[in-house]
């Protein structure tokens, strides 16, 4: 049993390996009359990560975190192996934020034998990352049904930094009726303006100064098309050429869509967001703002 501490005192942090040590866990905390607050990661936490903790801290009374990179959502030439994965330290961060429970299985746990069940939200998933990244949604979508599943909780919390992540999240949580509320939470940036992300510590020197201009010209953007001023296809044109010229390798998209429906807008009338996603060396660098 890797549970190090009982599981309803009023701090420390407990280790569950097993769906069933997490499930006994998580028993021990609803039998003290306690909320249960799922934080799913894929571990390499950062400042981002805690803040979900913090955030999960104020609406529910248990912060549990989940720790599994997911193989099922890399592609053949993605950066599974190289992932970044840094357990003790990420213990240690969660301890530091209060979260009272980790679950981190190995992948046996996770996926015992052929899994021939996968969720698919469809529409949502046919833009942005979808096409690029072909199978990656049904591999989150999948994952994140399985550990809400394991931990059940009252409510589950994800990051608005993968902005299409979280709209497929909160729609599969509707369409399937779970009874779990999805709770997106502020992304959290460096002094500079960029996201902090796990992907971050791939970046060279260099890289890391030329990574601010992507914030920069969503910024541009989501100032231009504000209210129906500039068309968002201009803004958008003139935000990729300037992040080319600043050293981008590639812009895979620059965006302004319908915050809902995820669809290309041309003139800003309801919520939108500018969306990004960029090469920068061997990083893929993702992001989003609010236009408003
Ligand atoms: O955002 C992530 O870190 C992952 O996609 C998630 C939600 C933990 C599923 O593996």
């Amino acid at each position: 049993m890797a549970i190090k501490n009982s599981q309803t005192q009023e701090r420390g942090l407990a280790v569950a390996r097993t769906v069933a040590e997490l499930r006994h866990a998580i028993a021990a905390f609803r039998a003290a009359g306690r909320t249960i607050g799922l934080i799913p990661t894929m571990g390499a936490l950062h400042e981002g990560h805690i803040s979900l903790v913090r955030g999960a801290l104020g609406r529910s009374d248990v912060p549990v975190t989940s720790i599994f990179v997911n193989p099922t959502q890399f592609g053949p030439n993605e950066d599974f192996a190289a992932y970044p994965r840094d357990e003790a330290g990420d213990l240690a961060k969660l301890e530091e934020a209060g979260c009272r429970l980790v679950f981190a299985p190995d992948k046996d746990e996770m996926y015992p034998g052929p899994q021939l069940t996968t969720v698919h939200v469809s529409e949502i998933t046919d833009g942005l990352c979808g096409p690029l990244r072909p199978g990656h949604f049904d591999g989150v979508a999948t994952v994140v049904t399985k550990l809400l599943m394991m931990a059940m909780p009252e409510r589950g919390y994800f990051g608005e930094k993968d902005y299409q992540q979280l709209q497929v999240i909160k729609r599969m949580a509707r369409d399937l009726a779970m009874p779990i509320e999805i709770v997106g939470m502020p992304t959290v940036r460096e002094l500079d303006g960029l996201a902090m992300s796990s992907r971050n510590r791939y970046l060279g020197a260099a890289e890391r100064a030329t990574a601010l201009h992507l914030y920069r010209q969503m910024m541009a953007v989501a100032r231009a098309v504000r209210d129906g001023g500039a068309s968002c296809g201009a803004a958008t044109s003139d935000a990729t050429k300037a992040l080319l010229a600043a050293g981008f390798d590639k812009v895979e998209y620059l965006t302004v869509i319908d915050a809902e429906s995820l669809e290309p807008v041309e003139r800003v009338s309801g919520p939108a967001r500018v969306v990004a996603a960029t090469r920068l060396g061997r990083t893929r660098l993702i992001d989003n703002i609010a236009v408003d």
